[in-house]
């Protein structure tokens, strides 16, 4: 027994594998078997694991300066303000650092109730937008929330990608519309062309604020700097974490400056945020990003998955879908057998809710390894669907 057996709480279902090193798209377990890593930490390692730029720029920092309150400048944070400055998203102008999804979405709930003064939510079936309370009340399966009641008043949820649904749930006291702009944890469910532009009318129609959590969708993963740039429409307010930081906790929720600036010196706070050596990985991180070509990566490898997928030919598969390197294979049964059995064959694969195999893989995935993907995708959908029939 280990003490992540005895001591840990036990809050995760744990696979049956220690990992011990990574180095790109690759991670080892304490055996030294070698797996392709397809879910890179649910998505935060998307440079690749141990990116150099990402590494040396944490040992540089790492003796420098460990931590610095935002109540302090600092020159590490000023470096990462100045890089997060060029991918913003187009229409914000303003950026609050924290370390998680969650407290992205949390700065983002409390700013859109603090600039609006309305208190109403509108969310989407199947959102995931994080687990703490104020987070939770926007996240809409059942089972991460019953526990919990009470949350927050006033939240709705409407179909995902129909937005004359929105328009009839928005009342008087409605704050914001949070959206993500391609579903991950919900099932990889990536909407109607228009869904986002007509939300964006209807949003202003209404005087109501539109807020994209891009926490797994951005940062290049699907194939644009943010997704919601394929969609030709800007947000009011965007969150954003995960591979912010080339794999340390970082998160960011960007406004619109008048947005903003409602939130007054102390209404909110933190100790993390801007961390010094979160924020020497985050300016790495946008380094890499941009200089590497690893965007268009995730277009191309994206694409070959997806054909590779789609070209298993089982009877189980009820569909692929996915946008560059944010990929769902939705089945006609629960994935947990597939998992395990891409995991025996040297590659790690993630749920999406209980029918839909996600996969995350890093933008620096080679045609070499993304072939393999599909192998071993396909062997273990195959034999799980042998086996099934089997038992009929
Ligand atoms: C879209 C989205 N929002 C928010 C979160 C919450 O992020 P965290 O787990 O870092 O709190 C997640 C996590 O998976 C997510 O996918």
């Amino acid at each position: 027994m280990t003490f992540e057996e005895t001591f840990l709480a036990d809050t995760f279902w744990k696979r049956p594998v220690t990992l011990v090193k990574g180095k790109g798209a690759k991670v080892w377990d304490s055996n030294g078997k070698e797996y392709i890593d397809c879910s890179c930490g649910y998505g935060v390692a998307l440079l690749g694991h141990c990116h150099p730029k990402v590494v040396e720029a944490i040992n540089r920092q790492a003796s420098r300066l460990l931590t610095c309150h935002g109540s302090f400048y600092n020159d590490a944070r000023e470096e990462c303000l100045s890089k997060l400055h060029r991918i913003r998203p187009d229409g914000t102008d303003r950026v609050f650092l924290s370390s998680t999804g969650a407290e992205a979405v949390e700065t983002a709930i409390k700013l859109s109730r603090k600039f609006t003064r309305k208190k109403g939510f509108i969310s989407t079936v199947n959102a995931y937008h994080g687990k703490t309370t104020g987070a939770l009340s926007l996240t809409w399966a059942s089972k991460y929330r019953e526990p919990f009641m009470p949350l927050l008043d006033g939240v709705k949820f409407a179909p995902y990608g129909k937005s004359e649904k929105v328009r009839g749930l928005i009342d008087a006291d409605t704050a914001a519309v949070f959206v993500e702009p391609v579903q991950g944890e919900g099932g990889i469910n990536v909407p109607p062309r228009d869904y986002l532009r007509e939300l964006r009318e209807i949003c202003d129609d209404k005087g109501v604020l539109l807020v994209f959590d891009e926490v797994q969708s951005g940062f290049g993963r699907t194939g644009r700097i943010w997704a919601h740039q394929h969609f030709g429409v800007n947000p009011d307010i965007l969150c954003a974490s995960k591979a912010l930081g080339g794999g340390l906790p970082i998160a960011a929720t960007f406004a619109r400056e008048d947005i903003m600036a409602s939130l007054k010196r102390g209404e909110h706070s933190n100790t993390f945020g801007g961390n010094p050596i979160a924020c020497a990985a985050c300016a790495a991180a946008v380094d890499a990003l941009l200089e590497d070509g690893l965007v268009e990566n995730a277009r191309e490898q994206g694409e070959f998955l997806m054909r590779g997928l789609e070209g298993i030919g089982s009877s189980m598969i009820r569909e692929v879908r996915g946008l560059g390197l944010m990929i769902g294979v939705d089945m006609r049964f629960e994935t947990g057998g597939i998992i395990l059995r891409c995991l025996d064959g040297g590659v790690i694969v993630l749920e999406a809710g209980k029918t839909v195999l996600r996969l995350l893989p890093p933008l620096v995935l080679c045609r070499d390894d993304a072939k393999a993907v599909v192998e071993t995708v396909s062997n273990a959908v195959l034999e799980e669907e042998r086996k099934k029939k089997g038992a009929r």
